[in-house]
């Protein structure tokens, strides 16, 4: 198994750009285009929520362009900054185990040696999460039905607080319900999320709990300070490949452009010095 994992694309109507500056929708195709030339090629890619910025149709007519040019399998759950209904209108055809309930959208995937769970943790006109009931009662299903199969959740906002000032304010408000979950089925040991537009790990039991950057826009970490500051960092996935006898092993891919890459070379490296 190898997934590509990328979030908070915040999209924007044709022609428009985040905040008047941001050209998201630029950005988000150089980073379709840079999945599509990966020279190891993931078997799917996994957005974790914040597909839009506004929830607006003319913000998913341009997703779902841009996103359908992606030459990947898609795994697609919404975020804060999603309206569920027009969420699931626009991006059922790129990903269609989203089912039809607006309302429950949540599917496993069997494919691989890691069953992999994808939830919807927002709730309409919050920027919070929550977990409903219907949601927490098919996690606890599929868990039980899972057995002992290494398993991932996949969600926009991490179940706990990360010491963040300004993220904690707005995380999954009943985040424990999941943990409780990690607590009863040792088999749940990853759980990625987005929301915080940054790489932050921490880790509940057996579980490593871990949100990710987003693709244009990034969020810095204060403890003490609850501004809602953003900044322009250079942009990043993360990569999840299963590796036999590691399990499950995830590395930052950065979508910046930069130098390189350079093949080493034991002629001009140390120790070369003097010579
Ligand atoms: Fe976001």
């Amino acid at each position: 198994m190898f997934l590509a994992q990328i979030s908070d694309m915040h999209f924007r109507s044709q022609g428009r750009k985040l905040y008047d500056f941001v050209d998201v929708n630029s950005c988000n195709a150089d980073v379709v285009n840079q999945l599509n030339a990966l020279e190891e090629r993931p078997d799917a890619v996994v957005i974790t929520g914040d597909i839009v910025n506004c929830g607006l149709p003319a913000e998913y007519e341009v997703a779902r362009r841009v996103l359908g040019h992606l030459q990947y399998p898609l795994y697609i759950i919404p975020g804060n900054h999603d309206d569920k209904a027009e969420f699931l209108k626009t991006m059922k055809p790129l990903c269609p185990l989203l089912g039809d309930d607006a309302e429950n959208m949540h599917y496993a995937v069997d494919d691989f040696e890691m069953r992999l769970l994808f939830i919807d943790s927002s709730l309409a006109g919050e920027s919070k999460g929550w977990l409903t009931d219907n949601t927490l009662a098919w996690l606890e299903a599929q868990l039980v039905q899972g057995g002992d199969k290494p398993t991932a959740v996949f969600m926009h906002h991490p179940p706990l607080k990360l010491g963040s000032a300004q993220m904690d304010r707005i995380a999954c408000e009943n985040g424990d319900k999941l943990l409780a979950l990690i607590e009863r089925f040792p088999a749940l040991c990853r759980v990625f999320c987005g929301h915080t537009h940054r790489l932050i790990f921490t880790q509940y039991r057996q579980a490593t709990i871990t949100t990710i950057p987003g693709t244009v826009h990034q969020v810095p970490y204060f403890h003490e300070n609850p501004a809602p500051y953003y900044n322009l960092e250079p942009a990043a996935c993360l990569m999840h490949r299963l590796i036999e006898g590691a399990g499950l092993v995830s590395y930052l891919h950065s979508l910046a452009h930069y130098p390189g890459p350079y093949l080493y070379n034991t002629a001009i490296s140390c120790p070369v010095d003097g010579e």
